[in-house]
């Protein structure tokens, strides 16, 4: 069956349901805007199986999701929505193209969390934007922007609680949101090493994207590690 729609690490597929796609997850990565490439066996199944208990446990905390139901190894069953173009960072600590950007060291903790706006939109890598930009270009209202930002900070405060007691410390993370056929705007996509940055809350050691980003090594341990230890905490 031909995707809807194919991404880098996922693909969406139409179900009897018009209401409701199928959400595989792929073993292909990429960084920098897809200028660095690899498979990883079981990346999609790792993936998978850490978004659908963090958006599980995000339910429970009253944060709305597209999750509609588990199906197999790599895949979900997620309600339809149309994605936002504005895909939302919130960062707890420097690191990645904040500390590139303005030249901040990487691990410096920020005393209130930061929450950025870029323009979801490949051709241009994703540029950093701001909620005027998302007004004028009809990405999102005033108020939808207000409402991400509002809802990212949320899932911020619920997310760094549980990796906490996993014995992570969460970074930063970039989160999608989409519009359901009722109008009501959910949290979509993934939330994942893929999307996150986790560092191990003794030693620092990176569990992350950041692995292959950085050329450490081992990428799907850490992955795995991640994994193992939301499993045993949820
Ligand atoms: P950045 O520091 O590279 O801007 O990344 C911030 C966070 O967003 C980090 O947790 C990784 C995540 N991220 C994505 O999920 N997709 C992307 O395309 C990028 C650039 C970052």
């Amino acid at each position: 069956m031909e995707p809807l729609y194919e991404g880098k690490a996922k693909r969406l597929y139409k179900t009897d349901d018009a209401e409701v796609l199928r959400m595989e997850y792929k073993d292909e990565a990429t960084a920098f805007n897809a200028e660095k490439k690899a498979v990883f066996e079981s990346k999609g199944k790792l993936n998978k199986a850490i978004t659908l208990l963090l958006y599980k446990m995000l339910e429970d905390k009253g944060v709305k999701t597209h999750l509609h139901a588990d199906l197999d190894e790599v895949n979900l069953l997620v309600k339809k929505v149309e994605i936002l173009l504005v895909e939302v960072i919130v960062r707890n600590v420097a690191a990645g193209s904040f500390s590139k950007r303005v030249g901040v060291a990487e691990g410096t903790p920020f005393k209130t969390p930061i929450v950025e706006f870029s323009y979801k939109s490949d051709e241009l890598g994703d540029p950093l934007i701001n909620d005027d930009y998302a007004r004028e270009m009809g990405l999102a209202t005033e108020a939808e922007c207000a409402l991400l930002k509002k809802q990212a900070l949320v899932v911020n405060e619920v997310l760094i609680d549980f990796f906490q007691k996993c014995g992570l410390r969460l970074i930063d993370f970039k989160i999608e949101f989409g519009r359901l056929s009722s109008g009501e705007i959910v949290l979509a996509d993934e939330v994942s090493p893929d999307t996150c940055r986790l560092w191990d809350a003794e030693t620092g050691k990176k569990l992350d994207k950041d692995r292959f980003r950085q050329d450490l090594g081992d990428v799907m341990e850490g992955y795995q590690e991640v994994l193992r230890r939301i499993e045993e905490v949820k």
